[in-house]
């Protein structure tokens, strides 16, 4: 039986995909580059040195560890910066009420982010009580296509994962999931949805009671 959600932040509880993209952008312009469009998608789900190393890749850069940590030091700086003023505004369609929804419903709620900045981002937007955990890249070792993430975030609130439905934008959040047994939620366009238990495009129109019929029919 579905006792719990846990829900990725970035791409699927806020609008921040746009920001991590430009704020990798402007490393890349600050070493003479420009990103491609498509690695904006691909950065969905990918820690911190993992998206470094896809620009690095991309432009056949050499870097060694003290460049690479000063290049995502720079990048979060500008991250951070862009995360000054953020309110309620930069949420998800859909996401706010789901979240509302589920802690009037009895239903579980975590966070399994890959950000070291998610729990920063809840914080100032005041969500903190509507989860019953977080957990985020501060706290694991291993990052998605990892399950630790979730596993962790599972293991917080005591649930089993197949009592669990994960809310991912990013293939490699969904395979995260899958590899950890947790049911799975695609949202966006990203998504291969076979891959995926069920798809949306967005958390609008989602309610818990049509979750609960789809999963425990
Ligand atoms: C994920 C984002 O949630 O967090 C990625 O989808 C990002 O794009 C990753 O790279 C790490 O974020 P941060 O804030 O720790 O640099
Ligand atoms: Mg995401």
């Amino acid at each position: 039986m579905i006792q719990a959600c846990i829900f990725d932040l970035d791409g699927v509880l806020v609008d921040t995909v746009g920001l991590h993209f430009e704020s990798w952008q402007k490393l890349a312009s600050s070493l003479g580059y420009e990103l491609p469009l498509h690695l904006k998608n691909k950065f969905r789900g990918a820690s911190r040195m993992k998206s470094l190393g896809y620009i690095l890749d991309e432009f056949s850069i050499h870097a060694n560890e003290n460049d690479k940590a000063k290049f995502c030091h720079l990048k979060n700086k500008w991250y951070q910066e862009s995360l000054a003023n953020i309110n309620e505004d930069i949420m998800l369609e859909g996401a706010k009420s789901l979240l509302l929804e589920l802690s009037k419903s009895n239903i579980k709620v975590a966070l399994a982010s890959a950000s070291k900045n998610a729990k920063l981002i809840i914080k100032k937007l005041k969500l903190d009580n509507l989860f019953d955990a977080m957990v985020d890249a501060n706290d694991v070792t291993l990052t998605k296509p990892n399950p630790e993430v979730f596993l962790s975030a599972a293991k917080k609130i005591n649930c089993k994962p197949s009592d669990c439905i994960v809310f991912e934008d990013s293939p490699l959040g969904v395979t995260a999931a899958q590899a950890g047994g947790f049911k799975s939620i695609g949202i966006g366009e990203e998504i291969d949805i076979s891959t995926v238990d069920s798809h949306f495009h967005s958390l609008e129109g989602i309610s818990w009671s049509d979750l609960a019929r789809h999963f425990e029919k």
